[in-house]
C-alpha cells in the first residue's frame, strides 16, 4: 500500500526544484504519494533555508507543530541549507527528528529514510551527474538545475556553507531534462543556479569547453521551448557578448535578475562582490538601451556593517537611474561560518528607516511603471488558475497579468491587452 508524503518548502527557487527530485525519488523507490494534510503523512519533510535568521527560527517553530500534529510512527525529516549548516546540532534541539539531509545530498533521501537517525551534511558530495527520478509540480514551466554549489564567498552569505563549491552539470545531462520537459508540454524553461552565467568554469569529469551563452543558445532550439528565463545571474559576469546573446535569442525571456546588493563601490568590495557601481551602471543601462522591452530585478542588503548614510544614497542613486521593475530588499542578517559575521551591526532603527526609503522609493517607481502598462498587448503564458474564474501569467518581460477566463487557457501563449494596472499585477483581457 502506498504511503503519504507531506513536504514543506522554504527559500529559493533551488529548494523547489530539490524538493521535486526528492519527490521524484520517493515516488520512483519507496512508492509515496503526496499529500497536504499533515495528519495523514508518513514521512513529513522540511526543506530549510539559511539565508537569513528568520527562516532557521521558523524552521523549529514548524517542526515542533509537524510533532504534535502528526500521526503516531510518521517520520520527520529535516533537508536544506539549515540541514547543511546545523547539522547534528538539529537532534539536539528536536530529537524526535528523524534524519538530517543537508543541501547537497538530496540523492541519499532513499539511504535517509532507512536507517535510523541517518545524517549527511557533506558539502564536498557530488551528485552533479546523479540522473534523478521526474516530478514536476507544473506541467507549463520547467525548473532545471545547471549547476550545484556556489564559488563566490561573498563576506555576508552563508550558501557556500551549504552548498558548497560550485560545479556545473554536464551539457548532455541538461539538455535531456530540456527535451524530456518539452515533450511533456513546459513551454518554459526556467534555469537555476547560485551563479548560472559562470556555467562551465568546472565540471565532476572531463567536457567540452562551454559556457552560459553556448548553454542558451543551445537549449534555444530544443523542440517545443518557447521560453527560457534562468536565475541568479552575477552582474559581474555580464559581458558583452552574454548581453547580445540575451538580446538576440528570441527564446529568452527579457526580463533579466541583477543582483546589486549594494551600490556603494565600498561597500561592494568590503562585500568581496567583484563590481563597482559604475560597472554595475554601465551593464543595466547597456542592457535598458539594447533591450528596451526588458524588465530588470535586483536584490539589495541595507545596513550591512560599515555602510554610511554616503553608501546607503548611493544605493538610492543606483535606484533612481535603474528604476528596477522589481526589488527584494533585506536588512543585513548576520550568518554564521561568514567573514561578515562579527562585524559591528548597524543600529536595527538605522537599518529599517533605510529599508522603508528604499522600498517607499521602489513602491513610486512600481506605480509609474505600472501605469505606463496600461492599454499595451503582450503575449502572456497563461500558468496557474486563481479564484474568481481567474487565470494568472506571465508577459515575455515577467510581468503578472490577470485575465477572466478558465483552465482551457492554461499552458497557453495568448495576446493580452491590458485594461487596468495595479503595482503587483496587470488585469487584461484576451484578444486572441
Ligand atoms: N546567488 C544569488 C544569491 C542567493 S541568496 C546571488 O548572488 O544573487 C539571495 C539573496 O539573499 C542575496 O542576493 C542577498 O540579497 C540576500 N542575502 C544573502 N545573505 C544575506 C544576509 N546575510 N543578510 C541579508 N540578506 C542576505
Ligand atoms: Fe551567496 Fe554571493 Fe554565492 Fe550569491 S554569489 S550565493 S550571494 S556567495
Ligand atoms: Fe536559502 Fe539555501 Fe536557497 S540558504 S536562498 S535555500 S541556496
Amino acid at each position: 500500500m502506498s504511503k503519504f508524503l507531506f513536504i514543506q518548502t522554504l527559500g529559493c527557487a533551488m529548494n523547489v526544484r530539490d524538493s521535486e527530485h526528492i519527490i521524484a525519488e520517493l515516488q520512483k523507490s519507496a512508492d509515496y504519494k503526496l499529500t497536504d494534510d499533515l495528519t495523514k503523512a508518513d514521512l513529513i519533510l522540511i526543506n530549510t533555508c539559511s539565508v537569513r535568521e528568520k527562516p532557521v527560527h521558523k524552521l523549529f517553530s514548524e517542526i515542533g507543530a509537524f510533532e504534535k500534529a502528526k500521526k503516531s510512527g510518521a517520520k520527520i525529516g529535516v533537508l536544506g541549507c539549515t540541514a547543511s549548516h546545523l547539522g547534528a546540532e538539529i537532534f539536539k534541539r528536536a530529537p524526535y527528528v528523524d534524519f538530517v539531509l543537508g543541501a547537497r545530498n538530496t540523492s541519499k533521501i532513499v539511504a535517509a529514510l532507512n536507517s535510523p537517525k541517518f545524517i549527511s551534511t557533506d558539502i564536498n558530495y557530488d551528485d552533479s551527474e546523479y540522473a534523478f527520478g521526474d516530478f514536476r509540480s507544473s506541467p507549463y514551466k520547467a525548473y532545471v538545475n545547471i549547476m550545484i554549489g556556489c564559488d563566490k564567498k561573498c563576506t555576508y552569505c552563508i550558501v557556500p556553507q551549504t552548498r558548497g563549491d560550485e560545479i556545473s552539470i554536464p551539457l548532455n545531462l541538461i539538455l535531456k531534462e530540456v527535451e524530456k520537459a518539452a515533450t511533456n508540454g513546459a513551454k518554459e524553461i526556467f534555469l537555476l543556479g547560485q551563479n548560472v552565467n559562470n556555467y562551465g568554469k568546472r565540471f565532476s569529469n572531463s567536457h567540452k569547453k562551454v559556457d552560459f551563452s553556448d548553454l542558451l543558445n543551445e537549449i534555444s532550439q530544443v523542440n517545443g521551448v518557447e521560453r527560457i528565463r534562468f536565475t541568479s545571474p552575477h552582474p559581474l559576469h555580464m559581458d558583452d557578448k552574454f548581453l547580445d546573446v540575451f538580446v538576440n535569442n528570441n527564446k529568452i525571456c527579457k526580463s533579466m535578475h541583477m543582483p546589486l546588493q549594494s551600490g556603494s563601490t565600498k561597500i561592494l568590495k568590503d562585500m568581496k562582490r567583484g563590481y563597482t557601481k559604475e560597472w554595475f551602471l554601465n551593464r543595466a543601462l547597456k542592457l535598458r538601451n539594447i533591450c528596451p522591452e526588458v524588465c530588470i530585478s535586483t536584490d539589495i542588503i541595507v545596513a550591512y556593517p560599515g555602510e554610511s548614510n554616503d553608501d546607503f544614497e548611493d544605493t538610492m542613486d543606483v535606484i533612481n537611474q535603474v528604476k528596477f521593475e522589481q526589488i527584494f530588499s533585506f536588512k543585513f542578517s548576520p550568518r554564521p561560518l561568514t567573514p561578515a559575521a562579527n562585524l559591528i551591526p548597524i543600529e536595527d532603527n538605522i537599518a529599517s528607516m533605510r529599508l522603508k526609503m528604499l522600498q517607499d522609493r521602489h513602491t513610486q517607481i512600481l506605480d509609474e511603471i505600472m501605469l505606463k502598462q496600461n492599454g499595451k498587448k503582450f503575449e502572456v503564458y497563461f500558468e496557474e488558475l486563481r479564484e474568481n474564474n481567474q487565470v494568472a501569467g506571465r508577459t515575455f518581460s515577467n510581468f503578472s497579468v490577470l485575465v477572466k477566463g478558465s483552465e482551457e487557457l492554461l499552458g497557453k501563449i495568448l495576446e493580452v491587452e491590458i485594461i487596468e494596472p495595479k503595482r503587483m499585477v496587470l488585469y487584461g483581457k484576451v484578444i486572441s
